[in-house]
């Protein structure tokens, strides 16, 4: 369970997340939607504890994070996966690497580690011949699998994708989507996926809008087009802001 309570995060003057509340029960698959800069990478941030909150309690299985000392939150981030944003592949490293960085730095051998790797990669489906090859020469969708096949080594049990769809053409969207389904049920996982794709509703089971840095709603992903919360009703169709006004041709000549 994640229970993140009345969290406040300012950079300077800059008010991202206030008195911010959200609760996501073991097992949800939560799409989180808002617009661009309203800062929901910044909220996965804190959750991983990348990002302090200056204010408010983030409880991860009954643990509050913000009590906790450097040493202490390791224990509770090894059962969390976070999927960046931009893939955050090493260009130095191949896929082979880049997939076991954490097995290897930890000193376990390439020999031993590479069966768990091909297993992984196969199952984001990557063929073995990408293994030896670097991020330079995947495509971006390919970029975005050995990022979750990364992930998927630690097998969290919570797991948090940061816009993982963004810039793929509508058929890996869907594959993507399907894996996180896939992966969210195999590893009995909690997760949450921020998405501009608006698809994520059909694998979600919930979704929530992050909204002048509040959740201002959250409800089952399979009501979601019945929402009449102006915000997400107006947000998920692509409309603008406020009242639709007719336009005053005559002010204008
Ligand atoms: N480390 C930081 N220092 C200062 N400002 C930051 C930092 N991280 C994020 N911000 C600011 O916080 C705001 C929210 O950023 P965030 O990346 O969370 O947005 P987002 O909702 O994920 O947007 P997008 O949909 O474009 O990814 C932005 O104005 C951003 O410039
Ligand atoms: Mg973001």
């Amino acid at each position: 369970m994640i229970e993140l309570k009345n969290i406040k995060k300012s950079f300077g003057n800059l008010h991202v997340t206030r008195d911010l509340s959200l609760h996501v029960e073991d097992g949800e698959l939560l799409a989180i939607i808002g617009r661009s800069g309203e800062g929901k990478s910044v909220l996965l941030k804190q959750i991983i504890g990348l990002i302090n909150p200056d204010l408010g309690n983030i409880v991860i299985d009954g643990q509050d994070i913000t009590t906790l000392s450097a040493e202490q939150k390791k224990s509770v981030f090894k059962k969390c996966g976070y999927v960046f944003q931009f893939a955050a592949l090493l260009d130095s490293l191949t896929v082979f690497e880049n997939v076991a960085i954490a097995q290897l730095e930890e000193g376990v051998s390439k020999d031993e580690i590479l069966p768990v790797v091909i297993e992984k990669l196969q199952s984001v489906g990557l063929a073995q011949d990408v293994l030896y090859k670097f991020p330079d020469e995947l495509s971006g969708g390919m970029k975005k699998r050995v990022g979750l096949a990364r992930t998927l080594m630690l097998s969290p049990k919570i797991l948090l994708y940061d816009e993982p769809t963004t810039g793929l053409d509508p058929i890996t969207v869907r594959v993507i989507h399907e894996l996180i389904k896939k992966t969210h049920e195999e590893q009995k996982a909690t997760s949450i996926v921020i998405s501009h794709d608006i698809e994520i509703f059909k694998f979600a089971t919930h979704v929530a809008m992050l909204h002048e840095g509040k959740i201002i709603y959250k409800g089952l992903a399979s009501t979601i087009w019945e929402c009449d919360n102006p915000f997400v009703y107006q947000f998920i169709r692509g409309l603008e802001d406020g009242p639709i006004r007719p336009v005053n041709v005559i002010g204008q000549l």
